[in-house]
């Protein structure tokens, strides 16, 4: 009785946990190009303050459980660093020679492992592999100098993992608190061809401003990345949810107890979704994978799979959102492209009045294919692939209908 009341208050506490400023920190999410107002507008809901939007990054403040729930909450980030530090360097010599500045055993000992990720711009230092081996041997170099030992690199799953961005002469140092991407959701076990960032897909999903409140349908679903973070997204699914490690609770810092606070607040949230998602595609391999995934995420009671071409599939009554990320470029001849773009436009029309289409592509001349005039063009970022996410209105009628009935509704 006791306990539970101590729990209850503990979660009420974190509900409206309001930040500590003495204990609040500079924090950076990482991001794909084109989704950091996405982050900020996630951030915003989190508690986080000081937010800023940078390129392919947020920067914003927040404490120690922020710093938790951005982890585990955040659709639309890739990784939460924490900035260690930063100076000038003009050459190789003078990055060994700062870096040696920094107390390392502050951060890790001897026998933790670590690994340095590196980002470069600029004409100064131009391979990010050889700035990432300096930072190691100065690290390396100390502690042995020290200690008379060194902690060994571990670059799959390091106990710390250190971000090194440097631009010109500026050098900026980040420990990063998500460890692995945060685009590794833990769900996917296996893929079909060609298959979406999860990040990117909860992105798009935000950028279609779908609310929760309507049908979410997605009719080339391959592995099922699309409708599986549509369901957790509907459904309140922390991001992070199906994910057991974090790079954070390998530091040295690690308050376990806040922690599980973060998580049971977080998962207290989830709820029921009274609307249809379908995921359906008409290879029967990609159903089968997009079915493994889905029981992953244990979500087989939320998604209806449906093994069935575009063209052949019954949408939902009631219309809502959909979402297609149909195939470009990948080993299929030119006029297979057209018709198939030709398809989707056609088979909108035909079948999916009363949804707002959305559709991904790199393959900017194949969407002219689809034959409607798109009411939204947002340029994206598939890796390093420029895609347009573009917007279909199918009206119920025809567009002239729909024109006219506003004007006598005027
Ligand atoms: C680029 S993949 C989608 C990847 C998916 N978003 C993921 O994350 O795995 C495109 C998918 O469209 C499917 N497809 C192509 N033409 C189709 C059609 N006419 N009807 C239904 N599915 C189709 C393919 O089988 C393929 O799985």
């Amino acid at each position: 009785m006791l306990k539970s009341t101590v729990r209850r208050n503990t979660l009420l506490l974190l509900k409206t946990h309001t930040l500590n400023q003495t204990n609040t920190f500079q924090l950076v999410a990482k991001t794909i190009s084109g989704l950091e107002n996405s982050v900020a507008k996630e951030l915003e809901k989190l508690g986080a303050t000081k937010i800023e939007i940078l390129h392919r990054a947020v920067s914003f403040e927040g404490d120690q459980a922020i710093m938790y729930k951005a982890n585990y909450c955040l659709r639309t980030a890739l990784r939460i660093l924490k900035p260690i530090g930063n100076f000038g360097a003009r050459d190789e010599s003078s990055l060994y020679k700062q870096i040696q500045k920094f107390d390392w055993s502050k951060f890790f000992s001897i026998d933790q492992t670590f690994a340095i990720d590196a980002v470069v711009s600029g004409d100064i230092f131009t391979h990010s592999q050889y700035a990432a081996l300096k930072v190691k041997d100065a690290i390396v170099d100390q502690f042995r100098d020290r200690f008379g030992s060194r902690p060994s690199v571990n670059t799959y799953m390091p106990d710390f993992r250190m971000n090194v961005h440097i631009t010109n002469e500026r050098v900026t140092l980040a420990a990063d608190s998500s460890g692995e991407s945060l685009h590794k959701r833990g769900y996917r076990k296996m893929v079909d061809k060609a298959p979406i960032n999860e990040v990117l897909a909860a992105g798009l999903i935000q950028l279609t401003g779908w609310n929760r409140d309507s049908n979410f349908v997605d009719c080339m679903c391959g592995s099922g990345t699309i409708p599986i973070e549509a369901a957790m997204y509907a459904m309140k699914i922390p991001a992070g949810y199906y994910r057991s490690q974090f790079g954070f609770m390998r530091w040295s810092d690690f308050d376990a107890q806040l922690w599980q606070t973060v998580k049971q607040v977080a998962d207290t949230e989830i709820c029921e979704f009274d609307h249809e998602i379908i995921a359906s595609d008409r290879s029967g391999k990609a159903i089968d994978i997009a079915r493994g995934n889905i029981q992953n995420a244990h979500l087989q009671h939320d998604i209806k799979v449906i093994k069935k071409n575009m063209e052949e599939l019954i949408p939902p009554e009631g219309g809502g959102i959909m979402l297609i990320n149909p195939p470009y470029g990948e080993r299929l001849e030119e006029s297979d492209i057209i018709s198939l773009y030709q398809t989707i436009g056609n088979t909108l029309k035909k079948n999916f009045k009363g949804f707002q289409a959305w559709a991904v592509s790199s393959d900017l001349q194949a969407l002219k294919y689809i034959g409607l005039k798109p009411s939204r063009k947002i340029p994206i970022y598939n890796g390093p692939l420029e895609c347009r996410l573009v917007c279909f209105d199918i009206f119920d009628g025809s567009y002239k209908d729909k024109k006219a009935r506003e004007n006598k509704n005027l």
